[in-house]
């Protein structure tokens, strides 16, 4: 037997020891394994090229290895790896003034988490200290996460039913300001909103809807909290979703782009709910460690250097006019929504197959949105060619 004959048969199964050890509550599409990323291309273990219109689940906003955000990992790697929030950090202190300068400058206190569920739950607990009340109204549709607190709000019944009793959440239609004003009474400390429902469907939230909770919550003594978590960093054409429409929220909980897809969630609010906090509120062990601050120093600095954000809007406007002209006199095609590079294509039927016909026969990968949508979230560097090649998939695809 040859040698590469030997190793090959020594080569475990690597989708089978994830099914058998990580599989209790994913599923998984296919069995190709992934192996290396570049750009907004990613490589499986037996060398095939897949295009990745979904920037890893929305995180990999600068694509995949990009050398000055590889490079600052690295480095950081290579100095110090962990430090505690009880002692100063420099590549943490660094990485919070750069945060803050791209923040709304009324947000200026920020806590560093390391997922989005994470800082969801965070700044309901600030919610709740700074009002004092334990109702929460959240919107039909929303995701918000899976943590106890999160999948309270997370409206989808399959993810959120089964772990009832929750938290005092009461859903309201998105787009319907009437149904809000009648849910929000004396009982409700926050009102949590995306600014498009990403999971949801990609639903765009309406301006009248948004700046009308905003000042509903102002005169009912409730918070804001908006979940940029999907939206945040660019992937809208703006740096937060919630500038498209001027609002001032009390709170903005981030995740996902903060650290070009490295883990890292965060939590900015403004003077007011600060004034509730002291210390021990709250506290994470790994909370803007100095690699996760790396990370979220180099990618907002390229953000900013390479600008990423103005790029992403025009590369939006580009895809949405392309997919217009391409897809839309279909019959399969319901509608064509979202805002920059955060885009639903609604069909007439289950998203399923297509979306795994394009990463099998066209080696494009995309992300459904509820049951009907499918849905693009490509790195923001995507260039136009790219955006050509998926959509000339999703043109061979969707039945004409
Ligand atoms: C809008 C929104 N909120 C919260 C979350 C949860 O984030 P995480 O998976 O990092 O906990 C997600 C994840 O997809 C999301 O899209």
């Amino acid at each position: 037997m040859s040698d590469a004959m030997v190793s090959a048969s020594l080569k475990p199964n690597l989708a089978e020891i994830e099914e058998r050890l990580l599989g209790g509550t994913t599923q998984r599409r296919g069995e190709a394994v992934f192996a290396r990323g570049e750009g907004c291309w990613l490589w499986d273990t037996t060398g095939k090229r897949y295009l990745d219109l979904t920037a890893a689940q929305g995180v990999a906003m600068l694509g995949h290895s990009h050398p000055v955000l590889s490079a600052a990992l690295a480095k950081q790697a290579q100095t110090l790896i962990a430090c505690p929030n009880f002692l100063y950090n420099d590549t943490r202190a660094l990485f919070a003034a750069k945060l803050a300068e791209v923040l709304p400058a009324h947000l200026n206190h920020i806590f560093l988490a390391n997922s989005g569920a994470e800082a969801i739950d965070g700044g309901l607990k600030f919610a709740r200290l700074v009002t004092e009340r334990t109702g929460i109204i959240a919107t039909m549709r929303s995701f918000h996460g899976r943590t106890i607190g999160a999948v309270s709000m997370t409206w989808e019944p399959k993810y959120r039913k089964p772990f009832e009793p929750l938290l005092d959440v009461t859903h309201v239609p998105y787009n319907n300001l009437e149904k809000l004003d009648a849910a929000l009474d004396e009982r409700i400390g926050v009102v949590v909103l995306e600014t498009v429902q990403g999971e949801g469907g990609v639903n765009v939230g309406e301006a009248e809807f948004l700046q009308g909770a905003e000042k509903l919550c102002r005169e009912r003594g409730a918070l804001l909290m908006i979940d940029e978590i999907q939206t945040g960093f660019g992937r809208t054409g703006k740096w937060f979703g919630h500038q498209h429409f001027d609002l001032q929220p009390d709170i903005i909980c981030m995740a996902k782009g903060i650290g070009g897809g490295f883990p890292m969630g965060a939590i900015a609010y403004n003077d007011h709910v600060n004034t509730a906090l002291y210390q021990g509120a709250h506290g994470s062990t790994f909370g803007g460690n100095p690699l996760a601050s790396a990370a979220g120093l180099a990618a907002i600095q390229i953000y900013q250097d390479e600008k990423v954000i103005e790029h992403a809007a025009e590369m939006g406007e580009l895809l949405f006019a392309r997919l217009n002209a391409t897809l839309l006199d279909r019959m399969i095609v319901r509608e064509i929504r979202g805002t920059g590079l955060m885009v639903g294509i609604e069909l007439r039927e289950k998203a399923g197959r297509y979306i795994k016909m394009l990463m099998d026969d066209y080696g494009v990968l995309v992300l459904p949105a509820g049951s009907n949508v499918i849905r693009l979230l490509p790195p923001l560097i995507v260039t136009p060619d790219e955006l050509e090649i998926g959509i000339q998939a999703l043109a061979g695809v969707l039945p004409a």
